[in-house]
This record gives structure tokens, C-alpha cells and sequence, in this order.
């Protein structure tokens, strides 16, 4: 039987671009997003044109810790099981320190980091139980560096590194394998506010590169490989005065 995958944030940009490739090389697909109506669109396109072995949709706010666990219940069993997790759902918000955006900054901590976290351990729940298991996470380059204006989305994307990086340490051994993907800039609603994206791929490229990496199953790479896999030793040692700037 071809291997399902769960896929958060699969209603736009990077999570969408990577179902459709998925479903290209003969994967089952289990599709969540806050956005329903998006996803059943999505779902009749990727049948129209890919014809999956299987494909679900569920509605999911990742911030609701415990709905991720049902869902995460529901689509394995709707799906006939669950072989990869793509945590990727997560927002951008251009939050500024000290200028009352705190509401930003708890979003994108509740998003980026609890959400994520919250997928993560619901999948390594299921796959301890299942003896194996593959988990993906969407970090950033953002997390190499801390940036101005998007504190916490940089703070957010360390933190799940890190987060992965310890998921690895103690599944040491279980058959559970930890992917840390750093995107660069890829074309997506996320960012295409931003007056400047160095290095931009478009959304389908960016999943091509991220399925090949995850086939590998390599434990992290930026994406593309290079050049963010020089910039982001850089961007670690660049002075203030130069990051301040960007
Ligand atoms: N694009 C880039 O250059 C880039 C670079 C580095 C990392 N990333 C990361 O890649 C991931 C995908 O981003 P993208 O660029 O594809 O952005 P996007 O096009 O804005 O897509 C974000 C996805 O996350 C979902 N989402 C947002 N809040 C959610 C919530 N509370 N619960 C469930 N789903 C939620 C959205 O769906 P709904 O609104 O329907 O819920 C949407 O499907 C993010 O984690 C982002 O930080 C992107």
C-alpha cells in the first residue's frame, strides 16, 4: 500500500503545493486547515488531476490542542493509516516589539510553536504505538537569526528546531524518524507583502525540493539547499548593525 501523509496548513502556499506533488507520486493524503471550503477545492482539483489512492479533508485549528488529537485519531483511521506528518500550518505576521502587538506575538507562538508541537505529539503518540513513524517540520531560515520585525515568528521557528532537535534525541532508537526543514523564501500569502525575498522560489519548486528531501529522509536541510545553506551561516554571524537594516 503507497504511505499516507498528514499535512497541515495544506489549504495554501508550501502545505497545498506539497499535497499536490504528493498526491502526484501516488501518496494517500489527509488534508487539515482552518479554511474547509478551500480544502474540499483542493481535494476535487488533486482527484481531477492526480486520481490519489485516497484523500481526506478535516477542518483544524492547530491551536486547539485537543482537536488536533481527534483529528489526528480520525484521519488515520478515515485514511487507513498514517506513514509521514507534514507539521507546516503557521502564520507570519510582521509583529513589532513594543508597538502593542502583543496579540501577534501570542498568535504566532500559539501557531508556530504549540500548534506544531501539539501535531508533533499526537503523531509520535500514533507512531510509538505503530512501532515507526516519519515526523516533518516547517522551520525557517528565520530561525538561524533573529530578525527585525518578526521577533517571534524567529523566535517561534528556533523554538520548534530545538524542539525537534530534543523529539530526535529522546525517540533515539524507535523507528521515528525527525526531519527540520528551514525554508528560505517560497512564493506564498505569507510573504508576498514583503518589498524584498531574496533567493524566491515559486510554491511548486519548493514542494518538489521538500517531497525529494523528505523521500530522503534526511534529518534537516534548507530549502532550497543552496544558497540558504551558506546564507544561513552568515545571517548567524553578521553584525547588529547589518540585520538591524533589514
Ligand atoms: N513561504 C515561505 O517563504 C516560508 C519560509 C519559511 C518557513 N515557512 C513556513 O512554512 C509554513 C507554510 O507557510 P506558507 O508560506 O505556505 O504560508 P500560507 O500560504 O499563508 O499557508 C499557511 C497555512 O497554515 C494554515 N494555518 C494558519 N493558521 C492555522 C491554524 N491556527 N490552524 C491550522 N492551520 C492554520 C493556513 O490555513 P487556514 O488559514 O485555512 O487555516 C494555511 O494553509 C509556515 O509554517 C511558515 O512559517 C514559509
Amino acid at each position: 500500500m503507497s504511505k499516507g501523509v498528514f499535512i497541515t496548513g495544506a489549504s495554501s502556499g508550501i502545505g497545498k503545493a506539497v499535497a499536490f506533488e504528493m498526491a502526484k507520486k501516488g501518496y494517500r493524503l489527509a488534508l487539515a486547515a482552518r479554511r474547509k471550503d478551500v480544502l474540499r477545492d483542493i481535494r476535487d482539483e488533486i482527484k481531477r488531476r492526480h486520481a490519489p489512492p485516497a484523500i481526506v479533508i478535516r477542518q483544524l485549528d492547530v491551536t486547539d490542542g485537543e482537536d488536533v488529537f481527534a483529528a489526528f485519531a480520525e484521519m488515520a483511521e478515515a485514511l487507513g493509516g498514517i506513514d509521514i506528518v507534514f507539521a507546516n500550518a503557521g502564520v507570519g505576521l510582521g509583529e513589532r516589539v513594543g508597538r502593542g502587538d502583543f496579540e501577534k506575538i501570542r498568535q504566532t507562538m500559539a501557531v508556530n510553536l504549540l500548534g506544531a508541537m501539539a501535531t508533533m505529539d499526537a503523531a509520535a503518540a500514533y507512531f510509538l504505538e505503530k512501532g515507526e513513524g516519519h515526523i516533518v517540520g516547517v522551520s525557517s531560515v528565520a530561525a538561524f537569526r533573529g530578525m527585525p520585525k518578526s521577533a517571534a515568528y524567529c523566535a517561534s521557528k528556533a523554538g520548534l528546531a530545538v524542539y525537534m532537535e530534543a523529539m530526535r534525541a529522546e525517540l533515539f532508537r524507535k523507528n521515528i524518524h525527525i526531519t527540520v526543514l528551514y525554508p528560505g523564501f517560497i512564493d506564498t500569502p505569507l510573504n508576498d507583502m514583503l518589498p524584498s525575498r531574496p533567493f524566491l522560489i515559486d510554491a511548486q519548486k519548493g514542494a518538489r525540493i521538500i517531497v525529494g528531501l523528505i523521500e530522503k529522509k534526511v534529518k534537516s536541510a534548507t530549502v532550497p539547499v543552496f544558497p540558504w545553506n551558506i546564507v544561513g551561516r552568515l545571517l548567524k554571524i553578521l553584525p547588529t548593525g547589518v540585520i538591524a537594516r533589514m
